[in-house]
This record gives C-alpha cells, structure tokens and sequence, in this order.
C-alpha cells in the first residue's frame, strides 16, 4: 500500500462527509434534557484574575451513550445538566489505557447588548465528528449537541465574562468509560461539555511570542491523527514544552519531514511574506498531509483574507530553510498562531536550529497584518454586525 493510500484509508478530513460505521443507535434528543440547576452555586472569580482553563462554571453537561448489547435499544442517552462534579469511573475504563479521548474547543461570547453568541459552532461539530470517527465512536447529531450546549450556555449565562477578549471556553469531551483492558472498540462512551471562564490565553495578553522549532519530536505524520483533535496528540507534547520553556521560548513549533512547518502547540500557524515571486502572499500549512489540525480559527482567516483579495493565500507546505531564507532576505513580514484559544497570537522569533529567527524587533509594534486579523476576528465573534459565523444562543 502507498502512503497515499494510507492517508486515504486513515484519515477523515474535515469538510468531508465522515463515513462512521461505528453503530450510532438512539440519536441526542434535546428534548429529553433534564436540568438539575445546583443548590450550592459558587463564587465568581474577579475578571481580572481568570487564568486560562482554571477556573470552571457552575455546571456541566453529560450525555451517555451505549452499544446496543449493552442497553437494549443502544444509542445516545437523555442529556443531563447538573452542577459541575467529579467523574466516577472503573480503573479499567478504556480512556485510562488506550487514550480512546477526543475534545473540542469553542468559546461563547457576551455581546455589546449582553446577548449570548457562539462562534462556527458547526464546524467543532464537523471536527468533533471526524475525531469520534477517527475513534471508531458514533457520531453526534450536530444540530442536536449544539442545542444542548446552548442550554448549557444558558444555565450558566452569569459566568460568561464581558468584554472583548474575554469568553467562556467550552470544552465538549468525548471519553470512553467501557470497562476493558482489551484494545477493542467501546461500547461505553461518556460526552460531556464543561466551561471555563477567560480572558487571554497567555497571561501577556496579545503580546507576541517566541516559538521553539523543534528538530527532535515530531507531533504527528501522514497517516496518523494529526487531523483529529483526540487527546493522545497533546500529552506527548507535554515535555518537548518543558524544553521550549527552558530554552524561553512559549510554545513548540512541530516540524514535519524537511522541516516542513506544521503546527504550534495550542494553535495553526500563518506567515505573511513577500514570496519569491515578489507577490505578498499569506501562507500556511496544508490540511491533506493529515498533520495539521483543522482550526476553525485557521479555516476563518484563510476566508477572510480570501475574500480581501489584496494578496495571495495560499495552503502549502513551508519548509523552515524558505522561512530562514525569507527573513535574510527582508521578505518575512509578519507570523502569527491562530486557534479559539489564543485567537490570534503575534510571533515574535523562533528559535531554529540554535538561532533566532527574528520576526518583530525588539520595541517594534505587532505587524498590522496580525492586528486587522484579530479586530475583523473579535468583530465577529462579539457581534459587532450581523455576520452568519456568529451564532446567537439566546
Ligand atoms: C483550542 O484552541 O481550543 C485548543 O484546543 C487549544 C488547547 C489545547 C488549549
């Protein structure tokens, strides 16, 4: 087989339909939503202090899911909101040994009236599906989660921080709770979405950053999950970033073969140049290798400056030698990360092969490139004007 077929074969890219064979049964009901409203609410914490994904809203959704020989029909249970609470599970639950785990990301926002909003929520559903998929788990209904995460967003409207830059991140989780040390399919799976309210992802705000190129670790290759966003992409990731914060550096930059750039730790990652062509050209790295998540954040900016028309986008893969290359030859203008977390995030070096490849100087302003995208980003998302990414809860 060719490594062509493997990524055929392996690999559910986002933006197709996602051919899940796992048995899905019962379809997510809104309708049978039960709401136990918590009898002990706790305090909010000042919105000044909120650390990204630390503190947590005062409740959570679950929903449980079950293969047919389990329960008699299988299939998605009634949807619970209750207070936010420890999960019990067996020692044996197959997340604990084989990582059979996927997550999403998403945020909502408070918008200048005060009206709850959700960005793209779609697309996470889109994503969330091809993870489940990549799992061998059952697809979700994606009309139906989104309504029951709009109640959840309801419930807990009084934690939805205001302000521009401040959300409450969702955390929709998928995780298998089937008893068995054997590596097969599950047959129980518990989804669940917690909140937390925050402010910016790095305590600097948008201030930019120094990434570390790592030459050493890879996050992910053709044919493996990188495309996915399950659980076990992040946890090996956990002591190359030890390193990037020794060397000073805040986050990894993961290369693929030929040091191709791929992805940053927590988000896609753009280059704005002048290409060898001497067009001004934005670029970033390509999904159909399969190792580069598709970002919702990634996927809006490459819309947005598609339909600005005043230079090239471009989806390629970008070796570090032509990013080297650029900055000596004055072409590198600017470089930023993208992902619901971090929204956009300003580069400001990385660290290459032992040298630092400059990208703002030292007391020079975040290129304005990087600053039109987080403006025409945050517009939307806090509902500056009527746009159809914008998602109204309420
Ligand atoms: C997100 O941006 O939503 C992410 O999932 C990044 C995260 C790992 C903090």
């Amino acid at each position: 087989m060719s490594l062509d077929d493997l990524v055929v074969r392996c690999n559910i890219k986002m933006g197709e339909s996602v051919h899940n064979e796992a048995p899905d049964g019962t379809p997510i009901d809104p309708k049978l939503m039960r709401i136990q409203r918590t009898t002990n609410p706790r305090p909010k914490v000042p919105q000044k202090e909120l650390v990204f994904g630390k503190v947590f809203s005062d409740h959570m959704l679950e929903i449980d899911w079950d293969y047919k020989n389990v329960r008699k029909e299988g299939g998605w249970h009634p949807p619970v909101i209750s207070a936010y609470h420890p999960l019990s599970l067996s020692p044996a639950a197959s997340v604990l040994h084989y990582a059979l785990e996927c997550f999403e990301g998403m945020k909502a926002y408070k918008d200048v009236c005060g009206r709850l909003r959700l960005f793209r929520p779609e697309l996470n559903m889109q994503r969330l599906n091809s993870s489940l998929a990549r799992l061998y788990m059952p697809s979700v209904d994606p009309d139906a989660f989104i309504e029951c995460i709009k109640e959840l967003v309801r419930q807990d409207r009084d934690w939805v921080p205001e302000g521009i830059g401040y959300s409450i991140y969702l955390r929709p989780t998928a995780i298998s709770t089937y008893p068995f040390l054997g590596v097969g399919a599950t047959k129980e799976i518990k989804l669940f979405c917690i909140m937390s309210p925050v402010g910016p992802y790095y305590p600097e705000g948008f201030n930019p950053i120094k990434l570390y190129a790592d030459t050493l670790n890879v996050r992910a290759w053709p044919g493996g999950v990188g495309n996915t966003k399950v659980g076990g992409n992040y946890g090996p990731t956990i002591r190359p970033q030890m390193e990037a914060t020794r060397l000073g550096c805040a986050q990894v930059l993961w290369l693929g073969e030929d040091h191709t750039v791929t992805e940053v730790g927590a988000m896609n990652v753009f280059f704005f140049w002048v290409n060898e062509q001497g067009e001004k050209e934005l670029i970033t790295a390509p999904l159909c290798r399969g190792d580069v998540l598709p970002g919702v954040t990634r996927r809006s900016i490459l819309e947005l400056a598609g339909k600005w028309r005043e230079f090239k986008v471009t989806e390629r893969a970008v070796g570090m030698k032509e990013v080297v290359k650029a900055k000596n030859e004055g072409r590198l203008l600017e470089a930023f990360g993208a992902g619901t977390a971090v929204v956009v995030c300003p580069i400001r070096a990385i660290l290459y092969e032992e040298e630092d490849v400059v990208v703002i100087k030292e007391g020079d302003d975040v290129g304005p490139l990087t600053k039109r995208m987080w403006d025409a980003l945050t517009d939307i998302q806090y509902g500056k004007f009527d746009h159809p990414w914008s998602v109204l809860i309420d």
